[in-house]
């Protein structure tokens, strides 16, 4: 069965607390940066930045936010970067991953929007075929569809939170929500500076998230206020040059994100979680952070 909401009055009947549990990731998924690069401008973050990567830092910077979630508790495994894809270190946008009620492992493809993304997206099926997972692909293909960019777990709930606007087509959530067996919250972005969800959406606990208000239309807003008990705010600066937002945060415990976001930091403390600053400055330049930097597997 498919349930998708799309405002608060389709949430009749629902409560966070009558969606079933659902397990932690148990590690992530990292993509090297050896062919990483801006070359072209998907998103504003990439206007001017064409050929001002610093290989070098970045590398180190990719090491620091693997060694981040290994601390963190989670153990990183590492899809092989393949030349000429240079988006391709961002992994948390070619597939969306997850568990259903039977506990079966699903892989679901994303179709990117741009070509030079969509050619990422089998090295990605053969690696969660082969690590067991069912792998399976939207019934349209002409369907947008930007994996866990855009399509969010709640912390340890069987719920689903749709982004769309920008990368993703509202159609593919009541798929999403039919192969994951998940209601699906569909959140509306409507500035291009935050074009996936997960640049302006951060659920830190089950009953707390982080948000950058004016990236939602106002019917998305209120969905998150009326879902999440604890609605925390990113300042602009924080959100928009640290991509705060974007932080990645491991079994509600904690929160692995850009240096020098001071506020965003103290409501990460405030809720309970320890915070680990990593510097990712040269995958800003391409529109990502530490979320985007990897894949939560099961
Ligand atoms: N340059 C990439 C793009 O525009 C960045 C993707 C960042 N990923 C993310 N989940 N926000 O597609």
């Amino acid at each position: 069965m498919s349930r998708v909401y799309r405002t608060v009055h389709d949430l009749k009947g629902f409560s966070l607390k009558s969606c079933a549990s659902m397990p932690e990731p148990t590690g992530v998924l990292m993509c090297p940066p050896d062919h990483y690069d801006v070359v072209d401008v998907k998103n504003p973050f990439m206007a001017g930045q064409a050929g001002s990567v610093n290989r070098g830092l970045a590398r180190r910077q990719w090491e620091d936010v693997k060694a981040a979630f290994e601390r963190a508790g989670k153990p990183v495994d590492l899809i092989e970067p393949l030349p000429g894809l240079e988006d391709m270190v961002f992994c948390a946008n070619q597939t969306f991953v997850g568990v259903t009620p039977r506990m079966e492992r699903v892989c679901l493809l994303g179709q990117m929007r741009h070509s030079s993304r969509r050619r990422e997206v089998p090295a990605f099926a053969a690696y969660f075929q082969s690590r067991g997972y069912r792998v399976a692909s939207l019934k349209d293909p002409a369907v947008l569809f930007e994996g866990a960019g855009d399509a969010v777990w709640h912390p340890s709930k069987r719920l689903i939170w749709g982004g769309h606007g920008f990368r993703t087509e509202p159609e593919a959530y009541e798929e999403v929500s039919r192969l994951f067996d998940a209601p699906v919250v569909l959140l509306k972005l409507v500035n291009e500076r935050f074009y996936h969800l997960d640049t302006c959406f951060c659920p830190l606990t089950s009953e707390a998230v982080l948000i950058y208000p004016s990236a939602f239309d106002a019917a998305s807003l209120e969905l998150i206020l009326k879902i999440f008990p604890v609605v925390l705010t990113a300042g602009e600066t924080e959100a928009v040059r640290r991509m705060a937002c974007n932080a990645a945060v491991v079994d509600s415990r904690a929160a692995i994100v850009q240096r020098g976001s001071p506020s965003v930091a103290r409501h990460m403390a405030v809720m309970g979680l320890e915070v680990i600053e990593v510097d990712t400055t040269e995958f800003i330049k391409a529109g990502g952070s530490v979320y985007c930097l990897k894949m939560f597997t099961y």
